[in-house]
């Protein structure tokens, strides 16, 4: 009988609330359309952001929201992007589909959507095209509350109290699309740029992010952490709060990648042992962090990840417009239960990326909205949010799976929020066979109750569309009964579950 053993008695560490956070790029239908369709549109707005788009992201407890980039970032000039929505400059977002950018969404309608989504704030600079300086002033412009050109000019454009920026990141992706840079090189830039993005506030420091590296660059690790560190005095540590990583699943590889509706049992398993992968890459590039930094003072930033596949036919190219099954549902649960096992470390993830682009928890077509079982993923998480994880161990779970794919039957991590409620969350990664579990605590003693239970299940490549919006969804659980203190759970096939489980 395989077994999950919970033990309250260690607890690993607080899971960063940032963990589930999310990444907006000036990206096909990403921010307009998604996101922002103007204060003129017939789809319900507040001040021009999409009120159904809104309500959904609160329902998840969005945490925090990257933008606006991914490549746009280092080729963004923000002054492009303030003042009257008219005199904006427009031009070719050279980047991603050769579309006109207008501009209408710049600095003051992002701050303006984390209001209304009630999350913490996140803008990449600019490090690849743009200046020192202009990195600085717009540092300057978002926070400072004094008398200086830059607040006077976000004064004269409408905003009298200067935002909270919580995170910056210092360029994106600079091994590539970011100025196809040497590490040595980029860190010493990184250092140089990052100077001047100054802490205004000091109630209220900029956590700056370092870009990090692609996949298994290790490499690129060591050596920005090498020249990072090198001729840096202790007190001057603090210059870097977080080091980034990206990830993405591509099933066939990066050239093919391979369609996000149509495949095989071969490749739903493909695709898992991929996205496990994760796991790995924080073990390894945490161990090197840990060579300059054993006492995880530099947080790790998983800010892109995620499944990538072939467009939808018929779609733009460069939109990266995709469809959403109970694959990546399980993927998406997979790597959330992976970051909140490496929360000593991980302190912020974003999915990559929020509306209309690769692995969206929302997709959009005109006033029409629909919720990605990735969507659901995120929904029956949500309690981890700043909860303490919970040492938990499975035994008695073997492999599953076809050829030389194969992954483990099952994956769990295990919180407690500060209600003393333990979350667990299940994933059944085998497409046709349940898993019975019995949930025990190594404390054993006392009656326990589950609170609350849900379930996100489904054939393979089960989907959403805005014929059938609710097609997979969250539904109630019932396949568990509580004996005593253990709580005997029936996973079916194919499943992401969520138990509150209390004494
Ligand atoms: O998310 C799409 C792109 O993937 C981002 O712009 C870039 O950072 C990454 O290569």
């Amino acid at each position: 009988m395989a077994k999950l053993v919970i033990n309250e008695e260690k607890t690993k560490g607080t899971i960063a609330p940032e963990i589930y956070g999310h990444f907006s790029e000036h990206l096909g239908r990403c921010i307009y359309e998604g996101m922002y369709v103007g204060e003129h549109s017939d789809i319900p707005n507040v001040n021009g952001m999409r009120t159904d788009v809104v309500e959904a992201l609160k329902e998840i407890k969005i945490p925090v929201l990257r933008w606006p980039g991914g490549c746009f970032a280092d080729e963004y000039h923000w002054k492009d992007g303030i003042g009257p929505k008219e005199t904006r400059k427009k031009m070719i977002n050279t980047h991603w589909g050769g579309v006109v950018e207008d501009n209408s969404f710049g600095t003051h309608e992002y701050f303006e959507l984390c209001r209304q989504l009630g999350c913490k704030t996140y803008v990449n600079g600019n490090l690849g095209s743009g200046t020192v300086r202009e990195m600085s002033e717009w540092a300057e412009y978002m926070t400072f509350n004094g008398v200086s050109p830059m607040a006077d000019l976000r004064k004269a454009n409408g905003h009298e109290e200067p935002w909270t920026v919580d995170y910056f990141g210092v360029g994106n992706e600079n091994w590539g699309c970011g100025g196809n840079m040497r590490p040595s090189y980029y860190a010493d830039e990184y250092r140089r740029y990052q100077t001047y993005v100054r802490n205004y506030d000091p109630k209220k420091p900029i956590q700056k992010i370092c870009c990090g590296a692609n996949v298994d660059d290790y490499a690129w690790t060591r050596g920005v952490l090498e020249t990072a560190f090198d001729h840096t005095p202790p007190e001057f540590h603090g210059f870097m709060d977080g080091l980034s990583l990206h990830y993405y699943v591509h099933p066939e590889g990066w050239e093919i990648k391979g369609s996000a509706t149509e495949f095989d049992e071969e490749v739903w398993y493909k695709t898992l042992k991929k996205a496990l992968y994760m796991d790995t890459l924080i073990e390894r590039h945490g161990n090197i962090m840990d060579e300059f930094d054993p006492e995880k003072k530099i947080a790790m930033i998983v800010d892109e990840w995620g499944c990538w596949f072939t467009v939808e036919p018929g779609t733009n190219p460069g939109f990266l417009y995709q469809q959403n099954t109970m694959r990546d549902a399980l993927v998406a649960g997979i790597t959330l239960n992976i970051f909140n096992k490496h929360c000593d470390r991980v302190k912020m993830a974003n999915l990559a990326q929020i509306v209309n682009v690769l692995q969206s928890v929302i997709l959009t077509e005109g006033a029409s909205m629909v919720k990605t079982p990735t969507y659901h993923v995120f929904h029956m998480y949500r309690d981890h949010q700043g909860a303490e994880l919970l040492e938990s161990t499975l035994t008695g779970v073997g492999e599953t799976g076809t050829g030389e794919w194969q992954v483990p039957e099952v994956t769990e991590s295990v919180s407690r929020d500060a209600d003393g409620v333990i979350t667990v969350t299940l994933n059944n990664l085998s497409v046709s066979d349940k898993k019975d579990i019995d949930i025990c605590f190594a404390a054993g003693e006392g009656e326990r109750s589950v609170r609350e239970a849900s379930i996100l299940t489904g054939e393979m490549k089960q989907h959403n569309t805005f014929a059938e919006p609710d097609c997979v969804t969250e539904r109630a659980f019932e396949g568990y009964r509580v004996s005593g203190d253990k709580v005997c759970v029936t996973l079916p096939p194919c499943s992401v579950v969520r138990l509150r489980i209390e004494q």
